[in-house]
């Protein structure tokens, strides 16, 4: 991870000297000529750690560590103080600096002590994750996801597993619903009986009945011989019907009183079976347009929809994506048998600015493909290809275009928009990122240009790894 500092400075020249230091040692500096711009930065950015001058035009270094320390009491501050102001040092420490510097800095002093600020920070705050992780939990069964809404049905699964109530799970294709119901089952005391699927959806509606309720021979012509239904052998256990809104009308009114009496009659038998069985239903459509269609019956409805459990979509958890992604590369990996590779942090941001309508099962697929595409240890970007075209991108080619039915104005002021992001792009590029040093570069003030960023949609960290 690279670590976020804001050299506090009004002397350029020994900032940039600092920053320079910095960045070979791998951390991303920023830089602000004086308190007041450091605050303003401050309110935008989150900093990492503070390299603060103590004499400073305006607002000096210590007051500046107060009102920094009142907007973010955490913020780490290293002081740097002339050669023998110790009185300074220590009212800065007082204040919750983590350390300080004389000048000049010595650079080895000063990456040496920002190592041990970091790692300090590292520390404390495994301990506070290892302790929510306690109270949190990321993954149930083959579940995995931390969004509250998740959570919530980890809980829900659970306090299921003492009950026979019936389960509706409704969410968007891909989003988890087959798990959902398997890890009921396999978490409920008929985990030993059967978990028994049946996709509605799949089977000819014609079929559908003898599926369900089994036959005896004869029962039809190409009844040879006897067959089981699904309830027949959910018996103990469990039985999952997928696509529920795709059961024919008539089907549902048979289907709610087996539900109801616990009990089948195989077609053309003439003997009633009592049956033990737990129904756990799933759809993608909208059961509510359904119902008020009349394509679904109401009383079946109230009967299965006992537990309702919605799951979210990927785009409502997009926070879950770098757990989802992980697990995906692990279990691939190890089913290729391979090492599992890592992926970067922009190859995840393109992720992250996708709707993806087809959820999780899309996602598998998308990382499954680049895993095939990028043989190496290291999944730097996704191939375009592999990603839905709903992937916002920035098209250069196009940015001199216009469109000449528009007013004078209007097409005047799109074009300097178009120029100005450029030139702005361009600078964060040379300064990776650095709002400080673009600041200095084009002569404005820091503010102006976290206005323009905020303006032109732009984001910093995208520039931080693209070197000259
Ligand atoms: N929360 C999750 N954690 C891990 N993998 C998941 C999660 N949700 C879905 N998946 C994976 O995504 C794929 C699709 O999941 P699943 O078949 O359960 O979706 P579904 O909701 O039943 O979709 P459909 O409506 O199309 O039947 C599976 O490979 C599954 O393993
Ligand atoms: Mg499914």
């Amino acid at each position: 991870m690279q670590y976020r500092l804001l050299i506090v400075d009004d002397d350029v020249n020994s900032a940039k000297t600092l920053v320079m230091i910095l960045e070979a040692a791998g951390y991303a500096p920023d830089y602000a000529p004086s308190a007041e711009e450091a605050l303003a930065l401050l309110k935008e950015i989150d900093y990492d750690l503070f390299l603060i001058d103590m004499i400073l035009p305006g607002m000096d270094g210590l007051a500046f560590l107060r009102s920094a320390k009142e907007i973010n009491p955490d913020l780490l501050a290293v002081i740097i103080t002339a050669y023998g102001s110790i009185t300074t040092a220590v009212s800065a420490l007082k204040l919750g600096a983590s350390d300080f510097l004389e000048k000049p800095v010595i650079p080895e002093k000063l990456l040496h002590i920002l190592n041990r600020i970091f790692e300090e920070r590292r520390l404390r705050r495994e301990v506070v994750a290892l302790r929510a992780d306690l109270l949190k939990r990321y993954r149930f069964e083959n579940l995995v996801g931390k969004h509250p809404r998740m959570q919530e049905i980890y809980n829900l699964i659970e306090s299921l597993s003492s009950t026979d109530s019936s389960v509706l799970i409704t969410g968007e294709t891909g989003t988890g619903k087959d798990l959902v119901a398997r890890a009921i089952h396999f978490h409920s005391h008929r985990k030993t009986g059967p978990f028994v699927a049946m996709n509605c959806a799949a089977i000819p509606e014609t079929l559908l009945e003898s599926e369900l309720f089994g036959y005896e021979r004869g029962a039809f012509t190409g009844a040879q011989r006897r067959k089981s239904g699904k309830l027949e052998l959910a018996n103990n256990g469990t039985l999952f019907l997928d696509e529920i809104a795709d059961m024919p009308y008539a089907l549902q009114s048979k289907l709610l009183r087996t539900i109801q009496e616990k009990k089948i009659e195989r077609l053309g038998g003439n003997r009633l079976i009592s049956l033990d069985f737990r129904i756990i239903a799933a759809t993608n459509k909208d059961l509510s347009q359904e119902l008020t269609s009349n394509r679904f019956r109401l009383d079946l409805y109230y009967r299965i929809n006992v537990v309702p459990i919605h799951l979210p979509s990927l785009r409502e958890r997009l926070e879950d994506m770098p757990l989802l992604v992980d697990h995906f590369l692990e279990k691939l990996a190890a089913a290729k048998n391979r090492n599992k590779p890592a992926l970067s942090q922009g190859a995840m941001l393109s992720l992250m600015k996708h709707s993806w309508p087809g959820n999780v099962r899309e996602l598998e697929n998308v990382i499954e493909r680049a895993m095939v595409l990028c043989p190496d240890n290291l999944i730097e970007e996704i191939p375009f290809s592999l990603l839905p075209s709903d992937i916002k991108t920035s098209n250069t080619s196009e940015w001199l275009d216009f469109d000449p039915n528009l007013p004078y104005k209007t097409v005047r002021d799109q074009a300097l928009d178009k120029i100005e992001r450029q030139y702005f792009m361009h600078l964060l590029k040379k300064n990776r990122g650095s709002v400080g040093l673009t600041a200095n570069h084009a002569q404005i003030d820091t503010r102006t240009v976290l206005r323009k960023i905020k303006q032109f949609g732009l984001n910093r960290s995208d520039f931080k790894k693209i070197s000259e």
